[in-house]
């Protein structure tokens, strides 16, 4: 069962992508025009997609990729389009709504299976890969370990991820983004060191299987985000590995 540090955190989350900052956020993910500081967001995203998406088999047909936290679904779209069946679940119905309509418009109908949820449903069934882009960055690394350990119970293949890396310069930022207009700041960033989120993995029982892979620290002006893959080094134990739900 999920902690209650999880659960408020998510619901805070659900308010802010769903509400406080959807226009922001469908504007930021699209090709409309945008401010300087923004741009380099936009442009720092980009590459950190890129980055996880080359960390997949290029040919994806046959896999199943959950795409955690899929917000408009960009990275979705491009999974689709390497011929992955892709789950993309999202806590905004909003941002789940615009992300449907832009697949259908890039892919046809019904080439993704898109889900409003929480991204740890045990419903969702087993993949072979899972990718949270910057959907874990708000949580504390307690939380972040305790929801891979969720994800890797359910996962053959490797689970990729960001996270907000401690750094001087991210603290700067934080105090910079104190002069965005309150409406558009997001609930806090939690910033992890790789150290201290790697020994958390370490001692995670459900994640002994996983071992660290590639890791890569995308950093655009004011977009720094840290992506880290964990690969299934062994197969998960006997009785760990339900059905595949489809
Ligand atoms: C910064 S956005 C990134 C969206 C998308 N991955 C991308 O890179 O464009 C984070 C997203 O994670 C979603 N999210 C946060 N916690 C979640 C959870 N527990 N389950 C599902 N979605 C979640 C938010 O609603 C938001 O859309």
């Amino acid at each position: 069962m999920a902690e209650a540090s999880y659960v408020e955190r998510r619901s805070q989350l659900t308010t802010y992508f769903d509400r406080t900052a959807v226009e922001a956020w469908a504007r930021l993910t699209s090709d409309a025009p945008v401010s300087k500081i923004r741009a380099t967001v936009r442009a720092g995203r980009d590459a950190m997609r890129a980055n996880l998406l080359s960390w997949l088999p290029d040919d994806l047909t046959g896999k199943r990729v959950l795409d955690a936290g899929c917000g408009t679904g960009a990275l979705s779209v491009e999974a689709a389009r390497r011929g992955a069946e892709v789950v993309a679940i999202d806590v905004s119905p909003t941002l789940v709504g615009l992300a449907r309509e832009r697949s259908i418009e890039i892919l046809g109908p019904d080439r993704i299976d898109f889900r409003v949820g929480d991204m740890l449903d045990p419903w969702l069934g087993r993949f072979d890969h899972v990718v949270a882009m910057d959907s874990l960055i708000h949580y504390s690394a307690a939380d972040i370990t305790r929801a891979l350990a969720e994800l890797g119970l359910r996962t053959d293949g490797s689970l990729v991820f960001t996270v907000a890396p401690r750094t001087a310069l991210l603290t700067l930022m934080h105090a910079a983004g104190r002069f965005f207009p309150r409406g558009d700041r997001a609930p806090a960033i939690v910033p992890v060191t790789e150290g201290g989120l790697r020994r958390r993995i370490g001692r995670e029982a459900a994640l002994a299987g996983f071992a660290v892979g590639r890791t890569q620290r995308v950093n655009s002006g004011f977009y720094l985000s840290n992506a880290i893959e964990l690969t299934r080094a062994s197969p998960p134990p006997c009785g760990e590995k339900p059905e595949r739900t489809r």
